[in-house]
């Protein structure tokens, strides 16, 4: 099965519109930091003032102010200050007025860095705000000629897709999702996917996935005729690791669906591919979803790795984003992994799609060890099989890789999660801490 990209770039046309923000909330609002070192001489009464001065006059705000320490014996004719700043070096106030009075009163300003974070959301109720019309393929189908959609021509299955995204942007968090009356030939579409599926999956899939699907079979409505309800996949899989689906009308960018994932929150579209093709997709649909990624989200190693790349995009720029979803492309999707019995699958990407699978085991593509340090780096094809797959040792190399990738990005503030309230605090790094890593 070929298939189109599941997750989009962070520079593609549907986002560019909102690259001023990094996001595509309407109107949110990001921050801005710059850390300073201000060296000054001599250590006398109002140096101190005197340097903080242009901040109060200019209303920027000063959010830490640290001394380099310094002994009563110290001879040193300098002395060392670290400001963070909510703003950013480019501000015309920073340009015209602060840098130039700071560089009035010191001999050394040292830049440690300067950022602009885009909005991010920090509570679950905050992805209501996200604005579904910037999707693709969600109410109106998009036509590649490279890559045709099947249902494009067919108006039918255009009102139903449509009727289905509506449903979904009318959720807000906290709703029943609703309960989808699926066709008969939405049905026979399922049952055709399922029946290629099942047969790959006790020699292909990892074994998380195959001790997690039977509980899915059992608990949450998967069978071979229906398809499943996203309410009742959703209540299962949060008693399993707290991960709940959240209905989406159509492709995300790749930033809002990862700054989701840090609240545990999967989103998921809720239609099904064109009756046409049963076995291909230009674009995520609820076979993907639901058989390939859902039955992962209840391990809960693999769970944890998900809600990682949630907690490393958010705030992050365009670039690391962009970086951060070749890691999930290579991983989350077309992720392999060792096992007592050999190599196995485990991304959504390949457990969604018989031919890849197939594929992806049969010795013709390279494998690499899992590494994020290339995989970021490495463009992918999204119209044909990957060349290229990169192979876990297992789900804690898989987790312990990506966390050193993350820890040597360019943020300038931490991320904590609240189990208890499922909100996230973001705390700035302060211009030592900085200093200190960059060492
Ligand atoms: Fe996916």
């Amino acid at each position: 099965m070929l298939r189109r990209s599941f997750i989009r770039g962070a520079t593609n046309k549907f986002e560019e519109q909102y690259a001023s923000t990094g996001s595509s909330v309407k109107g949110g609002i990001g921050r801005s930091k710059t850390s300073l070192q201000v060296s000054l001489i001599g250590s006398r009464a109002g140096a101190l003032a005197e340097v903080l001065a242009p901040f109060a006059q200019h209303n920027v705000n000063l959010r830490n102010v640290t001394n380099r320490r310094q002994s009563y014996e110290s001879k040193s004719k300098y002395q060392t200050m670290y400001l963070d700043v909510d703003a950013h070096l480019e501000d015309a106030v920073m340009k015209d007025h602060i840098m130039p009075a700071l560089n009035h009163l010191s001999h050394a300003v040292n830049i440690i860095g300067s950022w602009k974070i885009p909005w991010y959301p920090t509570e679950p109720g905050h992805l209501d705000l996200l604005d579904q019309n910037t999707l693709s393929a969600g109410e109106d189908l998009v036509d590649d000629p490279e890559n045709p959609h099947p249902g494009f021509h067919d108006e039918q299955y255009k009102a139903r897709r449509k009727l289905i995204a509506q449903s979904a942007k009318a959720f807000r968090h906290g709703d029943k999702i609703p309960y989808m009356d699926y066709t008969e030939q939405e049905k026979q579409t399922w049952t055709a996917v399922w029946d290629k599926l099942l047969k790959l999956f006790p020699t292909h899939a990892c074994k998380q996935f195959n001790n997690a699907l039977p509980l899915f079979l059992e608990n949450a409505g998967f069978c071979r005729t229906e398809l499943p309800q996203l309410q009742t996949v959703s209540e299962f899989l949060k008693d399993a690791t707290g991960f709940t689906v959240r209905p989406v009308a159509g492709l995300l960018s790749s930033r809002d669906f990862f700054n989701a994932l840090a609240f545990r929150i999967f989103f998921s579209t809720q239609y099904i591919r064109h009756h046409s093709q049963p076995l291909y997709t230009p674009e995520p649909d609820l076979v993907h979803e639901i058989v390939g990624h859902v039955p992962m989200l209840a391990d809960p190693q693999y769970a944890d790795f998900c809600q990682t790349i949630g907690f490393a995009s958010l705030g992050a720029s365009d670039e690391m984003i962009e970086e951060l979803g070749r890691c999930f492309w290579y991983s989350v999707e077309f992720g392999l992994c060792k096992q007592p019995g050999g190599v196995r699958a485990y991304g959504a990407g390949l457990l969604s799609s018989a031919g890849e699978l197939d594929y992806c085991l049969s010795g013709k593509p390279q494998h690499l060890p899992w590494d994020p340090f290339v995989a970021s780096k490495m463009p992918f094809p999204i119209t044909k099989y990957q060349p290229v797959y990169f192979v876990a040792e297992d789900f804690d190399d898989a987790q312990a890789k990506l966390e050193k990738w993350i820890d040597v990005q360019d943020r300038p503030f931490t991320v904590e999660y609240n189990k208890y309230s499922g909100k996230v605090e973001t705390f700035p790094k302060t211009a030592v801490s900085l200093l200190v890593d960059q060492k």
